[in-house]
């Protein structure tokens, strides 16, 4: 992979001596945004990604299955995760370039995405406040590809530090390498390849606000152009109305993707269904739709349904719930079922969301 032409260097860490300590037997349970009770056999805190080299030759001497885990909010984990967990603790944001064009900012993989948003409204670098309040870490965020109210974090991104397993050096890729798509990334589709140390985001001076998804822009009708802190707020207002605290109601965001359907697929639900939301997709000729599937699943009537533990969320379909005791069985038995029903209904393959282990 090349390196970046201009990518800012790391700060400079004194050489490790040792590897981390391997913890036995670590709890998850605060580590999943599920609340599932998960029990890590082995883990590692990464806080430096010259760790990782050592740690991950313990891993190969030792013919163990690995993964790494940011903030959990994004996984279905099952109540016990055999081999090593790698626990992406890598802290730390700087302001590394700047001049009338924009900034550049590293962030450590272990910083909470949401503080670092507000870190960065704080610094008078505006761009990411539509991606406010998301749950998780910075290095966890590329790899969906996080995006809300019309933005997506790959637009963002200059380069990534990531610690490749091939060829087992640190290495900087490039935006253009990463592949970044709705919800994937080369993260997601080679999840064992490259572990995520820093992102470096580029934060373009010329700023103004991305209102285009209606919610948003229903919020500041009739009124002077927004403020960067202004949108922030307006987007966490949203949030909080239509999503999940998972600090109150365990949940990983939207469960599901929403599905991308070719023209005439969409035209001929559209006779049956003139209610459907859903959204122009890609370039206009070729005509896709991205189909809204919480409107799917609440137009089969699961949106505030009980499955034992588990759940439809009440204000939001895409979204299923942990009301207290569920695990990953039982809210991907209930993913199925939800999965089945759309297929019948509509002909479309609703695909899962977070990563399941
Ligand atoms: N809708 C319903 N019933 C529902 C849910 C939604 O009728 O139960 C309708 C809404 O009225 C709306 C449409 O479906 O017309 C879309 O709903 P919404 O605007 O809430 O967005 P979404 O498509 O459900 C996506 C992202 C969210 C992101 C929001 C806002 C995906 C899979 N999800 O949700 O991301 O916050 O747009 O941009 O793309 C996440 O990925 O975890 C996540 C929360």
């Amino acid at each position: 992979m090349n390196s970046a032409p201009n990518a800012p260097s790391s700060p400079k860490t004194a050489p490790p001596s040792v590897i981390p300590v391997m913890l036995p037997d670590v709890s998850l349970r605060a580590r999943n945004s599920f609340g599932f009770d998960v029990l890590a056999e082995q883990a590692y805190s990464i806080t430096d990604a010259e760790h990782i080299g050592a740690v991950m030759e313990a891993i190969k001497a030792a013919n163990l299955p690995w993964r790494v885990l940011g903030g959990g909010s994004n996984v279905v984990l099952p109540p016990t995760l055999s081999g090593v967990t790698l626990l992406m603790d890598i802290a730390g944001q700087a302001i590394t370039q700047q001049d009338e064009r924009g900034a550049v900012v590293s962030v450590g993989a272990g910083v909470n995405w949401h503080d670092f948003v507000i870190w960065t409204l704080d610094h008078s670098l505006p761009g990411l406040e539509n991606l406010a309040l998301i749950p998780g870490t910075v290095g966890a965020a590329p790899i969906q590809n996080i995006g809300a109210y019309g933005v997506e974090v790959g637009e963002y991104i200059q380069s990534i530090e990531a610690y490749d397993c091939h060829s087992k050096t640190l290495v900087n890729l490039l935006a253009s390498e990463c592949a970044f798509t709705y919800r994937n990334s080369i993260f997601k589709a080679h999840p064992n390849r490259y572990i995520i140390t820093r992102v470096h985001f580029y934060l373009p001076a010329a700023w103004s606000p991305r209102l285009r998804y209606a919610d948003l822009a229903a919020a500041f009708v009739n009124r002077h152009v927004p403020t960067a802190e202004e949108v922030m707020v307006a987007v966490c207002k949203i949030r909080n109305r239509k999503l999940p605290d998972p600090k109150l109601i365990g949940n990983a965001g939207s469960f599901f993707q929403n599905p991308i359907v070719e023209k005439a697929q969409y035209l001929a639900l559209l006779k049956q269904f003139p209610e459907l939301v859903s959204y122009p997709e890609g370039n206009e000729q070729e005509g896709k739709r991205k189909l809204a599937a919480g409107w799917m699943i609440d137009h089969c009537g699961f949106k505030g349904l009980r499955a034992g533990a588990v759940g439809v969320y009440q204000h939001q379909a895409l979204v299923l719930v942990n009301h207290g005791g569920g695990s990953a069985d039982s809210v991907l038995a209930l993913a199925k079922t939800i999965q089945d029903k759309v297929q019948d209904t509509f002909g479309v393959t609703l695909a899962i969301e977070p990563i399941r282990y």
